[in-house]
């Protein structure tokens, strides 16, 4: 069942959204040569906590970290741990924050330093392609109305979107219906609705779709060794205009 917020629930979610996107800009904002992906965690972590809300990702199936931190062909759920981040890198940073009953997720790719320009324009038609997306997130359209928009954009620029992984609905849980696919037809699924939120992320390859799970049972890598990146807000449905809660949106 797909819920509906209450005007009291959105007001709790938008408390959640606002600290989620400012841990995401303190991560992006540490993104740069010599900084170590474990330091991302535990700044944003203290971050989070310091805000009087709880990483939603800790501990989560067992997850070790409060942040997923993901490097160049690694596409999402890369653990923080040793690794120097050096220039050129992208750094996809995915959080959460749970606050009041109500999660906020989101997350964007950064880069190292000076990056290549296909890295950029990776980033780039990544970050659109969600912004593609959220136009047809509104009251009446169907949700693969959004999955189609995004596929389409995406493999319009050459590049390709992750199957096996998708966004999906966010509140009192992390994970709520419905699955949100980056691929689709138009028309087809279940009509949007004021009130649902929904998290939206496109996950995208510059290569081949297929991925791989590593054996740490977490990091998701490209296949075929080329860069991925990652996108997402959380977002609401209006009678209007989608309503970013993980704002400002980077
Ligand atoms: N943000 C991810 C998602 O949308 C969650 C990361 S999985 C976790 O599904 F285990 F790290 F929490
Ligand atoms: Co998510």
């Amino acid at each position: 069942m797909i819920t509906l917020k209450s005007q009291t629930e959105i007001e709790l979610m938008r408390r959640a959204g606002k600290i989620t996107a400012a841990a995401r800009a303190l991560a992006g904002e540490m993104v740069r040569p010599g900084v170590t992906t474990h330091e991302i965690d535990s700044a944003v972590e203290q971050f989070i906590r310091k805000q009087g809300a709880v990483p939603s990702f800790l501990h989560y199936n067992g997850y070790p970290a409060s942040v997923c931190v993901s490097v160049n062909d690694e596409v999402i759920h890369g653990i923080p741990g040793k690794r120097v981040l050096v220039e050129g890198d992208i750094v996809s940073i995915d959080v959460g924050a749970y606050i009041g009953g109500f999660h906020g997720d989101c997350a964007a790719t950064f880069a190292c330093g000076k990056i290549s320009q296909e890295a950029q324009s990776l980033i780039d038609v990544t970050r659109q392609s969600f912004f593609e997306g959220i136009r047809y997130a509104r009251e009446g359209h169907r949700l693969q109305d959004i999955s189609a928009a995004i596929q389409s954009y995406v493999e319009s620029h050459g590049c390709s979107v992750v199957r096996e992984y998708v966004g999906h609905g966010v509140g009192a849980k992390m994970h709520e219906p419905p699955e949100i696919p980056n691929y689709g037809h138009p028309g087809r699924g279940p009509r949007l609705l004021r009130g649902m939120t929904l998290a939206i992320e496109p996950m995208v390859n510059a290569g081949k779709a297929a991925i791989q799970v590593l054996p740490d049972g977490w990091t998701v890598k490209t296949v075929d060794g080329k860069w991925a990146a990652h996108y997402e807000n959380t977002i609401l449905i209006t009678d209007g205009e989608p309503e970013i809660l993980t704002a400002p949106a980077i």
